[in-house]
């Protein structure tokens, strides 16, 4: 790698930037990512420096076997070393660092008036009551408790607790249908649930409790009974929303089961030791699609996660101390986890945490919100700029952007549209934005600008963070050098990198290194430019990546198919404006049913109870027969084409019948959306 040449556009940071910057040139990036290289030991040594360690290592700083052809995959980081996150984020803070008055949380509700300010002291002694309750509920170190929460505070306070005490947080997103929560629950054996009364959505009411209740009595007709007890939290900003709509809410009760939280929590303690861990132990499973349809439990252990959350976060936003961060995602997902809880709170930052959506109240809801917190670093999801596109620039010229300094994005490619207007109207060209490529599985960012060092290219997740090691495959799993494109895997672990699927090992090495033995293997394909510079050319596995999340084609054919009149079902994607990808369904009924409108609805219905409103299909068309080859798999690519209305299919040869793509494609316009 050498330092780029202005080929093709190139943004460079601006000279402000670089004063005061922890990496405030390319130069300086090369010098610390070959050190990360060439000595990993003594990097990663002294990011943990600066932790507190109740007993140090006893082994080298990264164990690793990447190569399945020589035993058991597995990645082990300071192992010996015993330590507590919750402590690390919190309790040094406050104790050592005299950040006990600094605002952690500006929370921000669904609407504008409703908003609190948390201190670190404050969420050190909530986290440390919810410890304590939880252990009143009979959790114990290496338990297992899901949560299913809106964007509320006590999210937070429940997720450190759980660190607290070594219990394995499983946070499930509370979009998710009862059928989802409910799979996730009984794949961890979770003891206990922690969800609350309600939330709106925008104008939306969601009874979480309801959900809730319905994936407990679920878990038990599924003969799991793993749930004893659970917290319920009265979420405050619904009962302070104006009269009627409210009260529509009934709370339904188990008192042998159910606790209220405001009760549980008022004679807690605010003392809690902490459990001290080994560097090892899981801290959480996050699930995320798999391509087999089920779920996969990604887990995350103490130590790596706390080194590598912390030092991204550190460098890639250029974290100061003053700083205002913003991250729009949801703390259901890994960049919540990562970048709202845990990178943030590790460097004693001071975040916003919203509960609403970017146009409720109003289109220019996120700008109302810059503007309140002086934001200077504002970091969301491509999906989230495309929509606000749509309304262009007058939202956001009611309000003052001045704060902003970095910007970036996540969770999916970014077109160079939204980039440019990201970059033009929301930074006023003054503000690099970093586009940062990462998974659930890999913990925090892996490829990324680093905003005063890296020029950037529109669209370009650019080049690795320190102690990863990208590299292209072909087919063969040979690597190719220079301008080149394929599978993009990597070559070593860093210490934030998943380290198993939950009690699914087996599943984890297949997924990830059985395809090239000595390589993780991403999903996702990828380019590397005559510069060096990496691009995603997106999944190239059977996953969908609609608004940021990932759904697998499997999990919406597995429950298409549930519907007593679908014989089969295959899903493709098709490009979408503003969520990037859509779900274009084709389903074959069996025989004499009809294919019409309330068929449609049905389906769409059933997709939404098993999986979430995420899931909803976008079209459904009817297909009298799918296209496969002679050996019977279905043709995807030609579904792709008929999704996309492109008449030009190639080599159709090795199709058993052609004709079924012609009428196909005269049934295109009956496709329900
Ligand atoms: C995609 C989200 C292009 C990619 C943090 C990856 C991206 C999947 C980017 C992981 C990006 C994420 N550019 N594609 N900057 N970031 N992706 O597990 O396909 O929800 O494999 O983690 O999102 O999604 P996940």
């Amino acid at each position: 790698m050498v330092v780029p040449e202005s080929q093709g556009k190139m943004y460079h940071p601006p000279l402000e930037l670089h004063r005061d910057a922890h990496v405030p040139d390319f130069s300086s990036y090369l010098v610390m990512y070959k050190r990360s290289l060439e000595n990993p030991e003594a990097f990663w040594k002294e990011v943990a420096d600066e932790f507190f360690w109740k007993k140090p290592a006893t082994s080298p700083m990264l164990q690793y076997n990447f190569d399945v052809t020589k035993g058991n995959i597995f990645v082990k980081c300071m192992e010996g070393a015993k330590t507590n996150i919750c402590y690390n984020v919190l309790d040094r803070h406050v104790r050592e660092g005299n950040l006990g008055e600094k605002v952690a949380y500006y929370w921000e509700g669904n609407l504008p008036e409703h908003h609190t300010t948390i201190t670190y002291g404050q969420l050190l002694s909530h986290s440390c009551r919810c410890a304590n309750v939880l252990k009143q509920m009979g959790v114990k170190k290496g338990d297992r408790v899901s949560i299913y929460l809106p964007m509320i505070p006590e999210l937070v306070y429940t997720v450190l607790a759980c660190a607290r005490i070594g219990a394995v947080h499983s946070v499930v997103f509370a979009g998710f249908s009862s059928e989802s929560l409910c799979e996730r629950i009984m794949d961890a054996k979770s003891s206990v649930l922690v969800t609350a009364d309600g939330v709106y959505r925008g104008d939306k009411l969601i009874n979480l409790k309801e959900i809730s209740d319905e994936a407990l009595e679920k878990c038990v007709e599924k003969g799991a009974s793993s749930v004893a007890r659970c917290l319920v939290i009265k979420h405050q900003a619904l009962r302070t929303k104006t009269g009627a709509s409210c009260n529509r809410l009934q709370t339904p009760w188990d008192s042998e089961r159910d606790v209220w939280w405001d009760e549980a929590m008022s004679d807690s303690s605010e003392e809690c030791e902490p459990e001290w861990l080994d560097a090892e132990d899981p801290l959480f499973i996050l699930y995320t699609s798999g391509s087999t349809g089920k779920p996969k439990g990604v887990v995350h252990t103490v130590a790596g996660y706390l080194l590598y959350t912390f030092l991204t976060f550190k460098y890639v936003f250029d974290y100061q101390h003053h700083d205002v961060y913003w991250c729009t995602a949801d703390i259901g997902w890994i960049t919540g986890h990562s970048y709202i809880i845990y990178g943030p709170l590790a460097n004693g930052a001071t975040s916003v945490l919203f509960e609403g959506i970017p146009v409720h109240p109003h289109v220019g809801r996120f700008w109302e919100i810059i503007e309140r917190y002086k934001v200077t670093k504002f970091y969301t999801a491509p999906t989230a700029i495309r929509l606000l596109m749509k309304y262009g620039q007058e939202p956001l010229q009611k309000y003052d952007l001045s704060s902003l300094r970095i910007l970036g994005t996540v969770g999916e490619p970014i077109n160079p549209e939204a980039w440019q207007w990201f970059y033009e109207v929301v930074g006023q060209s003054m503000c690099p934005v970093v586009d940062t490529f990462w998974q659930t599985e890999t913990g925090g960012h892996v490829l990324t600008p680093l905003p005063a060092a890296t020029p950037l290219k529109p669209g370009s997740a650019t080049f690795p963070f320190f102690g990863v090691e990208p590299t292209i495959l072909n087919e063969h799993g040979e690597e190719v050098e220079g301008e080149a494109e394929g599978y993009l895997v990597f070559r070593k672990p860093w210490p934030g990198i998943m380290r198993t699927v939950y009690e699914n090992h087996e599943r984890f090495e297949n997924t990830y290194f059985k395809k090239f033995p000595g390589f993780y293997v991403t999903g996702d394909g990828g380019r590397r430019d005559k510069d060096g510079y990496f691009w995603i050319t997106g999944r190239i596995d059977d996953m969908l990546n609609v608004s940021g999340h990932l759904l697998s084609t499997a999990e919406v054919e597995a429950a298409l198919t549930l519907h007593p009149a679908v014989s089969e079902a295959a899903v493709v994607s098709r490009p979408h404006t503003v969520k990037g990808e859509s779900l274009y369904c084709f389903v074959s009924l069996k025989d004499c049913k009809e294919f019409d409108k309330k068929m449609a609805d049905e389906l769409k219905r059933l997709v939404r109870e098993k999986i979430g409103p995420i899931a909803t299909p976008d079209f459904i068309q009817n297909a009298p027969a799918l296209p496969k080859t002679r050996s019977g798999k279905i043709m995807r690519r030609i579904l792709r084409q008929i999704a996309r209305n492109e008449k030009d299919l190639g080599d159709l040869s090795t199709l058993a019948d052609p004709k079924v793509v012609e009428v196909l494609f005269s049934q295109r316009s009956e496709a329900t959306a």
